[in-house]
């Protein structure tokens, strides 16, 4: 995962640049933005990967890394938007980043995550609501399949993905690396059904189609 994650952004003609801006209200009345990686986050980002605990940097590159090579570093600031999208949570105040997300192209179709909230701020709820979000972009990025390593000693990981419904693949003999999947076709389903819904009110109301999705 980390090579696809850290190290490359890779070019697409086909999928447009995503761009994501939004302001969040955490518990406690916290507020935070979060938006896409920019070039100007270059020295923050370094900061904010510098200051992670060696438990939260192991969880996240799956490895005990001592810091993070520049090499890795370039990767995590070229995210271009497009096959690399990179978003970060900040904070209001002082701009300070305080999490930050990762998706990647590795094939056609299929996407994988990462994700890392800063040790002072775990669980406020900025992990549930950013895997909430990749998925969202993933899915509005027109990818069908959803994955992540992970370690299997990462309860807290392993818990939001269950509550978003992925799968886990993991064989006795697989080490401590776990594979999880998310099939986004799948979980658009019940959306569809309501589009159908939506579709057949309307009718029977004598409305013109107005679900507008272009999904
Ligand atoms: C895993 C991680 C991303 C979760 O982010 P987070 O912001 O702390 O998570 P949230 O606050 O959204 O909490 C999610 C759930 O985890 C559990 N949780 C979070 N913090 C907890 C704590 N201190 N004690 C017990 N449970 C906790 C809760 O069940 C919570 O569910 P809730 O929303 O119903 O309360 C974060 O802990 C992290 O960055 N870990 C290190 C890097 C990592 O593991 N990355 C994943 C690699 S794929």
């Amino acid at each position: 995962m980390a090579s696809h994650l850290a190290a490359e952004a890779l070019a697409s003609d086909e999928r447009e640049t995503r761009r994501v801006e939004e302001n969040w209200h955490l518990r406690g009345g916290i507020e935070v933005n979060v938006r896409s990686v920019e070039s100007r986050d270059a020295p923050r980002l370094v900061r904010f990967f510098q200051d992670l605990s060696s438990q939260s940097r192991y969880l996240r590159f799956l490895s005990h890394l001592p810091g993070l090579s520049t090499e890795v570093l370039d990767g995590l600031i070229k995210a271009d938007g497009q096959d690399h999208l990179g978003l970060v949570v900040l904070t209001r105040r002082e701009g300070a980043i305080v999490a930050d997300a990762r998706l990647a192209k590795v094939t056609p179709g299929k996407a994988e995550f990462a994700l890392v909230v800063a040790d002072g701020w775990q669980a406020k709820g900025i992990g549930r609501r950013l895997l909430a979000k990749i998925i969202e972009v993933a899915r509005s990025s027109g990818y069908a399949t959803l994955q992540a390593d992970y370690l299997s000693e990462n309860r807290r990981m392993i818990g939001l993905m269950r509550d978003a419904r992925f799968q886990f693949h993991r064989l006795p003999g697989d080490g401590p690396v776990g594979h999880a999947c998310l099939d986004l076709h799948w979980d658009r389903v019940p959306d569809a059904i309501a589009m159908r819904t939506q579709a057949v009110t309307n009718s029977v109301l004598g409305r013109a189609d107005q679900s507008g999705s272009t999904r």
